[in-house]
């Protein structure tokens, strides 16, 4: 372990559609700067090249932002922190690029992060309103892109156990939401209207799948047919009952994902459950959880909202554990679209 008094890092985050720079000194977070792209929202959906050439514009007045609200000088800056992977190549390329180039400037250390560890890492963050969770404990992470139970037994010893085999809950509730008119990203929109409606006014199938994995695209077909029929019959269907439908879509998928969890925490014996990603931002999600606590006797761990989404604090808290355990990449290191943790 690297002895040491006070260790700053800078963060880039780059991996999808939210340019990110942060700062932290240890694991307290300085600054954390989120460019999100409004671009994609007029074509449903995050386009690649599109999101390429948005952080290419981004980077360099966002990394300025993240340093000068920090506070601090780039000299004394200890190391880089940049998302390797996984997510879109173009992307992945504009971050790594940037990290590698200004720590061969800097002549300091640079520090690769899998951006799904950095997901669940992000509870280590030292902030007076989280208690980070306790080894060995079970990480559900659920973003746009990803949908996985992880049993972390330490910062660097985590083991993939359930994972979907088609699409992420985050594109479950985009695809829903789509169907449903919504705009892109329709998953805080189901959230709100879910809020008021009926969670058990229509009843959506609940897939059988092996194990501790997932699939979500079933229930968006099953969603699909079903708003089909109904606006057959009654072409104001959606407008006359959106937020039951909303309600009714968002309890299946946490019914799917607390069905999960209960198996993972049997088959395990852990009960330390922390979620990640920015699904773990929907209300039904956070309040199952809560209640999970007194139902099950878990220990249930929700980062903050800014933890949760993409954003490169959560680069920082894994780049200064790797830090201090002198984990550093070499400046031969190469963006990694598909990038599984191990
Ligand atoms: O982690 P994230 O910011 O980016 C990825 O790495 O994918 O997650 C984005 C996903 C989107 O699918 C978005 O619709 C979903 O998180 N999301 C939500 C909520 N807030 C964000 N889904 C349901 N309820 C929410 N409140
Ligand atoms: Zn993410």
């Amino acid at each position: 372990m690297l002895e040491h008094d006070t260790i700053y890092i800078l963060a880039i985050e780059s991996s999808c559609d939210d340019t990110s720079a942060a700062v932290l000194m240890n694991d307290k977070v300085l600054s954390n700067v989120v460019a999100t792209q409004a671009i994609h929202e007029e074509y449903g959906g995050v386009v690649p090249e599109l999101a390429s050439r948005a952080h290419q514009q981004n980077i360099v007045p966002v990394v300025h932002q993240a340093i000068a609200k920090a506070n601090i000088d780039k000299k004394q800056l200890s190391a880089i922190a940049f998302t390797r992977g996984p997510g879109l190549m173009g992307s992945l390329l504009v971050g790594t690029s940037f990290a590698k180039s200004l720590a061969l400037g800097l002549q300091i250390p640079l520090i690769e992060v899998n951006h799904m560890k950095a997901h669940i890492l992000a509870h280590f963050i030292e902030d007076e309103t989280m208690i980070p969770p306790s080894f060995p404990f079970l990480a559900l992470t659920i973003s746009g892109g990803h949908t996985q139970i992880v049993q972390v037994n330490d910062f660097f010893d985590m083991k993939i156990i359930g994972q979907t085999l088609d699409d992420a809950v985050g594109e479950a509730f985009d695809k829903s939401a789509k169907i449903l008119g919504l705009p892109y990203p329709g998953g805080p929109l189901i959230d709100k209207y879910a809020a008021t409606g009926d969670p058990h006014k229509f009843e959506f199938t609940i897939p059988n799948v092996k194990d501790l994995d997932f699939s979500f695209s079933g229930l968006k077909t099953n969603i699909l047919y079903f708003i089909q029929r109904q606006t057959k019959e009654n072409p104001d269907f959606i407008k006359n009952n959106l937020a039951d439908i909303c309600a009714s879509i968002q309890y299946t998928i946490i019914t799917i994902l607390m069905r999960k969890l209960k198996k993972a925490v049997k088959l395990t014996g852990i009960k330390e459950i922390a979620i990640g990603g920015g699904v773990s931002a929907n209300s039904g999600i956070r309040n199952a959880l809560i209640e999970a606590q007194t139902k099950y006797q878990w220990k249930t761990y929700i980062p903050k909202f800014e933890y949760c989404t993409d954003n490169a604090a959560m680069i920082g808290i894994v780049g200064y554990q790797k830090y201090k355990n002198e984990k550093f990449s070499q400046q031969d290191v190469t963006a990694k679209a598909r990038y599984v943790i191990s």
